[in-house]
């Protein structure tokens, strides 16, 4: 399984300054967004590209272009909607598909109250944003889903990952593609990740 810790030094910068304790919504807001940016960056470099001839200001000139569907970008509610910006910022001509999941009283497994998927999922390479993977749980239903709709090439975007995390996406979806910016310590009994960033979530939003 592919699992890229983005050792670059903006990034490292930045999720640093991101880890201490007291920063402001406004702060925390605009580095998820300036690190989602740099992931993106790196997860897209492999991104096919086709020849084109284009009418320059000198003549006839070849020029690249993205191959293929436009990109869609799946952000978790609530957390992931900290990283659409700054991904956006890179590909704004993406399809954003939002999901949300939450737990099933009974079985305990995450399932989804909300799924708006952009079409032609078959045809797209899935960016899938949220800024904790932890237990992975959310990530692999979301994978499911996105599976169930066709889509083959997904790749996760995460600020910080668990090592738990990781070892369940690979032992369920191998295939799926993982960018983050830190691969911390583990999780705590509550789940939070060690020495993570706290609940990212509320700090996206300025809630608690
Ligand atoms: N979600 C968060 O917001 N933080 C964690 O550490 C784990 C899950």
């Amino acid at each position: 399984m592919k699992i890229v810790e983005v050792r670059h030094p903006l990034i490292q910068h930045k999720l640093g300054l991101m880890r201490r304790a007291g920063i402001s919504t406004k702060e925390f807001r605009e580095l998820a967004s300036e690190v989602a940016a740099l992931l993106t960056y790196e997860a897209t470099k492999d991104l096919e590209t086709i020849e084109e001839t284009v009418e320059g200001w000198a003549g006839p000139v070849l020029v690249h272009r993205i191959k293929g569907k436009k990109v869609t970008i799946v952000p978790i509610l609530r957390a992931g909607l900290g990283m659409l910006p700054g991904v956006l910022d890179l590909i704004p001509a993406a399809k954003v598909s939002v999901v949300g999941l939450q737990r099933d009283e009974e079985t305990l497994k995450p399932t989804a109250y909300y799924e708006k998927l952009t079409g032609r999922m078959d045809e797209r390479i899935a960016l899938i944003v949220d800024p904790m993977l932890a237990t992975a749980g959310t990530l692999v239903a979301t994978v499911d889903m996105l599976k169930a709709a066709g889509c083959r090439r997904i790749k996760g975007l995460f600020l910080v990952a668990a090592p738990e995390g990781l070892a369940h996406v690979e032992a369920t979806h191998p295939d799926v593609e993982i960018y983050t910016a830190a691969i911390d310590q583990g999780l705590n009994e509550q789940g939070y990740i060690l020495p993570g960033l706290g609940d990212a979530g509320d700090k996206i939003f300025g809630t608690k």
